[in-house]
């Protein structure tokens, strides 16, 4: 899928992942603590994340190519 659809093209793209966001904020986490986002493909999860000054994140993926376009 991530080699051949671009994001808009692919089911389950959020350009804000609103619902996961707030699940993380109302855990109130230090901002080093360390998160992964496991499946994490090329969500923007960890750029929202990144944005909010969160500094340990992790993403796993099976697939090299949604790693690729994540970096
Ligand atoms: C439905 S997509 C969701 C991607 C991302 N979380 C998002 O919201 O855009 C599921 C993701 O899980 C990954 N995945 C599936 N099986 C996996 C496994 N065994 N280990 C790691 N990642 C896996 C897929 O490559 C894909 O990126």
């Amino acid at each position: 899928m991530y080699q051949t659809k671009s994001p808009e093209e692919i089911s389950w793209t959020q350009k804000n992942p609103a619902t996961s966001l707030r699940l993380i904020n109302q855990l109130n986490i230090p901002k080093d603590s360390a998160i992964i986002d496991v499946g994490g493909g090329d969500s923007k999860l960890v750029d929202f994340l990144l944005d909010d000054g969160h500094t340990n994140i992790t993403v796993l993926d099976i697939s090299a190519h949604a790693l690729a376009l994540a970096k």
